[in-house]
Parts: C-alpha cells; structure tokens; sequence
C-alpha cells in the first residue's frame, strides 16, 4: 500500500484526479467510480480538467435496492450531478436499484465487469471499514451481489436523507472479489470519523472484520488520508 497524507480532502481530491488523469493518458480504458462525499472533491477537478472520457466505460461500485435512477438520493443521480453530466463516458453502468430480479442483476453486473476488467477502481471508505457497500464480515471472494446494510451504515448515510427510514436497507454492491481485481486502487478518506477504519485498514489485521484491510494484499494499491483520517495511525 502506498499511503499519501495530505492536508485536506480538496489536495486529496487534487492528487487522485492527477492519477486518475495519468491513468488515461497512459491508456487506460474503464474506470471503476465511487459515490459518496469522499470522492466529491476529485470530481470536481476531473470536471475542470480537460480529461476526455468519451472513449472510455465506467463501472460504478453499488447503488441503493428501490431507488429510481432519477431519485435524488440514488447513486445514478449522483453520479449524473457529480461527472457523468459535464464528462459523459462512452458507456457508464450502474447496478439497477429497481430490477425486478435480483439474481438476474447480480449477474448482468458480474458479465459487465468480466467483459470490461477495471483499470482503475476508485473507492472511498465506510466508517466501519467497508468498501462499496460490502459490510464487516463479508466475503472476501464475493462478486457482485445484493446486500443488507448495517444499522451504522443506515445510520452514517441517514445524513444524506430527510428520515433515517428513508434509507434504503438493501444494496447492489460489487464485491470484494470484483474489486480487488481491479488493476489499481485509489482509496480516499477524509476526517477523524474515518481515523478507526483507516487505522484498521492499514494496521490492523487481513480479517473480514475490516472489509478494507484485504486491500493490504493487493499491489497497485495508494491510499490517500488527510491529516484526521490518518491521525491514528
Ligand atoms: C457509502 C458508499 C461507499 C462510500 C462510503 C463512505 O455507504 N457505499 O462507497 O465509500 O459509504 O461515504 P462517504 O464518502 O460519504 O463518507
């Protein structure tokens, strides 16, 4: 792991646009993309670059079972407001939080990431050490699948939401599997809420406890923390 400290979240979204612009000029062709408050700075800066990604594919990491892709709160949307509307990708897939059949999404999204291996795959980190949405005690070996969240997840992303109830208790999450086969790995974090999982992820054990600790097994992999998430280390 490579870990890179920075001040704040608006060096650490500078420094992972400039990879994630790299990646391109170097050739890279799908770009694994996370949601999130994390990632927000980088997009941002991937916008005011003159990066073109008319060429490439996107593959997004999760969305929410039973949003829409024009409820605000869904990871499409999110995704339209934070890149896709100002740098449209050739072709940009989300799980469907609305399929009807789960099994049948699970694996269209599994067939999208084995026709289209990731480049670079960009994640951000849940307060209790998970990557996309996959949950303490995950498997490590997983695709994609449909997930349960926990309740400290429930609680963390209520913020985004008007009730806590609002927030949907089911997710389409690649996997851990998925995602560590990914060629490279950006994984930010930001703020002392984050400092325990960062502590676990980069310190701690290999264990399923800390979903993101497996990433200590993977080459390619730069973690970007700014002064608080990193202040346990
Ligand atoms: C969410 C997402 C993750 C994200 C994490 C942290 O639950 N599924 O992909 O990395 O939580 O969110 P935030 O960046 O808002 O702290």
């Amino acid at each position: 792991m490579n870990v890179i400290i920075v001040k704040d979240q608006v060096e650490g979204g500078r420094k992972a646009a400039d990879m994630v612009i790299d990646a391109v000029k170097n050739g890279a062709k799908v770009l694994g993309l996370a949601t999130g408050s994390t990632p927000e700075t980088m997009y941002k800066d991937l916008i005011a670059s003159d990066v073109d990604f008319t060429k490439m594919t996107s593959i997004n990491l999760d969305e929410y079972v039973g949003l829409a892709p024009d409820d605000d709160q869904s990871y499409h949307y999110f995704m339209a407001k934070h890149l896709f509307d100002a740098k449209p990708f050739a072709k940009s897939y989300v799980p469907n939080g609305l399929a009807k059949d789960a099994d049948a999404e699970t694996e269209r999204y599994n067939k999208v990431i084995a026709d289209n291996p990731i480049d670079l795959q960009v994640l951000g980190l849940g307060r209790n050490g998970h990557i996309g949405f996959n949950e303490p005690g995950s498997p490590i070996d997983a695709q994609t699948r449909k997930v349960a969240l926990t309740e400290s997840t429930i609680e963390a992303n209520s913020r985004n939401f008007e009730h806590e109830e609002d927030v949907p208790k089911f997710a389409y999450s690649m996997g851990i599997g998925s995602i560590m086969k990914s060629h490279n790995i950006i994984l930010m974090a930001w703020g002392t809420e984050k400092a325990d999982a960062v502590k676990g992820m980069i310190e701690g054990p290999v264990t399923p406890d800390c979903p993101a600790s497996i990433l200590q097994k993977k080459d390619n992999v730069t973690v970007i923390v700014d002064e608080a998430a990193a202040s346990k280390l």
